[in-house]
C-alpha cells in the first residue's frame, strides 16, 4: 500500500515541534516548576531531558521510520517489525494507539475552552470581571459545574467542543501533507511570535504601588534554588513526568509522525531540532509569561498560592484578569488565547492520528471511513469530560492516557530497541541518511541509562502515587462511580484495540509473521 509521506523536513520538524509544544509549556511548566522547587526543579528536569527525553525522542523517530517502511504507522505493527519471532509484543503496542485516545477526549475539551476564551472579550460582562472570585465563577458556569448570570447551561461550551472537534477531525482528514503539515507551517511560526510578543509586554509590567513586584524579581522567583528539595523523589518524578508530557514522548504520537519519513530522511538531527524547539518554547518563553506576570500583580505569596490552584487557574483565571487591567487588555488577551489555541491544536491533531494511522495502515480502509471511524468513537467517548467534568473524570483519563501508559510504553519501547531489535542494529538504523553523527556515549545511555531509569521511575512512581489511585483510595465517594465507569470504559477500550490488532494480524496471516 502506498503510505502518505512529508512534503519537506521543515514541514515534519514542523509538526513534531506542534505535537510537542503544547498547553503543557505555557501552563503546566511554570506551575511545576514553582511547586517543585523553584530552579532546583530544573537539576532533575535537564537530567531528564538529556538521558530520557531526547534518547525517546531519537528511538521513536528511529522506530516509526523503520515500521513505516514495512507499511506499520502504530506501534502495533512498528514493534512487531523490531521483534517479528515475538508473537505477543504486538499488543504492548496497543498502548501506544489507546493512549493518543484517552488523552485526546480530554484534551480536546479543554482546547474548546480556548477558542471560547478567545471570543469572551468581546462579551461586556466577561469584560466587566475584575476579582478571582467572579472569573472562576464565570469558568465553572461556562463549564457546567453551576449555574449563574453569565451561563445558565452547558449549551455554549458544547457549540464550541463541536467547533473544535470538527476543526481536528478536518485537518486530520486532509492528511500528513495538506492537513497536519500545512497547518503546523502556519501555527508554529505565528506561535512563536505571539509568545515573544506576550514575553516583551509581560517583561514590561510594572506594579507601582510595589515597585518590588516587578517581573525580573517574578523571574527570580521562578529560578531561585531551593536545594533541600533535591532530596525529594517526588520533585524527579514531576520533572521527569513534565518532559513526557512536554515533549509527547512515550505517548505513540512521534512513531506515528515519523512513519511517514522515507527511509533516507535523517532523524537524528531533525529529532533534535524538534526537542530543541519544544524546551525554548517551555522554558524560555513558557517561563517568561505567566509566573513573572502573576508575581507583578500578587506578590511572592499570592502567586505560590496561585500556582497550587492548578494549572488551569494560571490559564483561564490569573491570565485573563492581569491582561484585563493593561492598556489594550482585549487584544493581549486574545493573542494569549489564541497562543494556547493553537499550541493545542497542534498537539491534538497528533494525537488523533495514531487511531487514524492504524485503522488506514491494518485495516485497508480509506482515510475518510478512517477519520469517521475514529471521529465516531472520540465524539462519543469525549462526553464523558463534557458531562462529568467536576466528578473527576479528567484526572482518571489523565492517569492512564498522560501518565501510565507513557511511562510503561516508553519502558518497553526502550528495552525493546536497545536489547532486542540490539544496539549495534539499532545505532546503525539511527544514523542511517543522517545529517548528524551522534557522539558514542550516547550508545551507552540508550542502552543501559534511559532504560534503567525508566524503571526507576516505574518503581517508585508505583510506589507513590500509583498504588492509592489503582486501588481509587482518594476519590471522594460521590465521584465514585463516575471514575469507575470510566474506568471501565477504559478497560473495554483497551480490550476492543487488542482484539482489532488480533483480527488484523490473523487476516494478514503468514505475510507478517515471516
Ligand atoms: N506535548 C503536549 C503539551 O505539552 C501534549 O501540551
Amino acid at each position: 500500500m502506498n503510505r502518505e509521506k512529508w512534503g519537506s523536513k521543515l514541514g515534519v520538524i514542523f509538526a513534531v515541534a506542534g505535537s510537542a509544544i503544547g498547553l503543557g509549556n505555557f501552563l503546566r511548566f511554570p506551575a511545576q516548576a514553582v511547586k517543585n522547587g523553584g530552579g532546583v526543579f530544573m537539576i532533575p528536569y535537564f537530567i531528564s531531558l538529556f538521558l530520557l527525553g531526547i534518547p525517546l525522542m531519537w528511538i521513536e523517530w528511529t522506530i516509526g521510520r523503520f515500521g513505516g517502511g514495512f507499511g506499520h504507522g502504530t506501534a502495533p505493527g512498528i514493534f512487531h517489525s523490531l521483534w517479528k519471532k515475538n508473537r505477543f509484543i504486538k499488543y504492548f503496542g496497543v498502548i501506544g494507539i489507546f493512549g493518543p485516545i484517552a488523552i485526546f477526549i480530554y484534551y480536546i475539551y479543554i482546547e474548546s475552552w480556548l477558542l471560547a476564551y478567545m471570543v469572551f472579550p468581546l462579551r461586556s460582562d466577561f469584560s466587566l470581571i475584575s476579582t478571582k472570585e467572579e472569573m472562576i465563577s464565570f469558568l465553572q458556569a461556562y463549564q457546567g459545574v453551576v449555574k449563574n448570570q453569565y451561563f445558565s447551561s452547558i449549551l455554549p461550551a458544547y457549540f464550541f467542543f463541536l467547533i473544535t472537534f470538527a476543526i481536528n477531525l478536518l485537518i486530520v482528514f486532509f492528511g500528513i501533507k495538506k492537513g497536519i503539515e500545512k497547518v503546523c507551517k502556519i501555527a508554529m511560526p505565528t506561535l512563536f511570535v505571539f509568545a515573544i510578543i506576550l514575553v516583551f509586554r509581560v517583561m514590561s509590567l510594572r506594579n507601582l504601588s510595589n515597585p518590588d513586584w516587578s517581573p525580573l524579581n517574578g523571574l527570580g522567583f521562578l529560578w531561585n534554588p531551593d536545594f533541600s528539595l533535591l532530596k525529594d523523589a517526588k520533585v524527579w518524578l514531576s520533572a521527569a513526568g513534565q518532559i513526557f508530557f512536554t515533549l509527547s514522548v512515550g505517548i505513540g504520537v512521534i512513531l506515528t509522525y515519523a512513519s511517514y519519513l522515507s527511509k533516507d530522511d535523517d532523524v537524528l538531527l531533525s529529532g533534535l531540532t524538534s526537542a530543541s524547539a519544544n524546551e525554548f518554547a517551555e522554558v524560555i518563553l513558557g517561563g517568561s509569561i505567566v509566573i513573572p506576570a502573576a508575581f507583578v500583580f500578587f506578590g511572592p505569596i499570592g502567586i505560590k498560592e496561585i500556582a497550587n490552584q492548578g494549572t488551569f487557574n494560571l490559564g483561564f483565571v490569573t491570565m485573563p484578569l492581569i491582561l484585563k487591567s493593561i492598556p489594550f487588555g482585549k487584544i493581549f488577551e486574545i493573542l494569549w488565547f489564541l497562543l494556547l489555541f493553537l499550541a493545542g491544536l497542534t498537539s491534538s491533531i497528533s494525537l488523533a492520528q495514531p487511531a487514524i494511522a492504524f485503522l488506514e495502515d491494518e485495516f485497508n480502509l480509506s482515510k475518510r471511513k478512517s477519520v469517521f471511524i475514529f471521529g465516531i468513537i472520540c465524539f462519543l467517548l469525549s462526553h464523558l469530560s463534557i458531562l462529568f467534568l467536576s466528578k473527576g473524570v479528567v484526572d482518571e483519563l489523565d492517569f492512564w492516557g498522560g501518565t501510565f501508559s507513557l511511562v510503561v510504553f516508553a519502558t518497553v519501547e526502550t528495552i525493546l530497541f536497545g536489547w532486542v531489535f540490539g544496539m549495534e542494529k539499532a545505532w546503525e538504523e539511527m544514523h542511517s541518511g543522517s545529517d548528524i553523527k551522534l557522539p558514542s556515549f550516547y550508545k551507552f545511555i540508550i542502552k543501559y541509562i534511559t532504560p534503567l531509569f525508566l524503571i526507576c521511575i516505574l518503581i517508585f512512581w508505583i510506589i507513590q502515587d500509583a498504588i492509592p489511585i489503582l486501588l481509587l483510595r482518594n476519590i471522594p465517594k460521590e465521584n465514585l462511580p463516575y471514575v469507575l465507569m470510566t474506568r471501565i470504559i477504559l478497560i473495554l477500550l483497551f480490550i476492543v484495540l487488542c482484539i482489532l490488532v488480533k483480527i488484523s494480524w490473523d487476516k494478514k496471516g503468514e505475510k507478517i509473521e515471516s
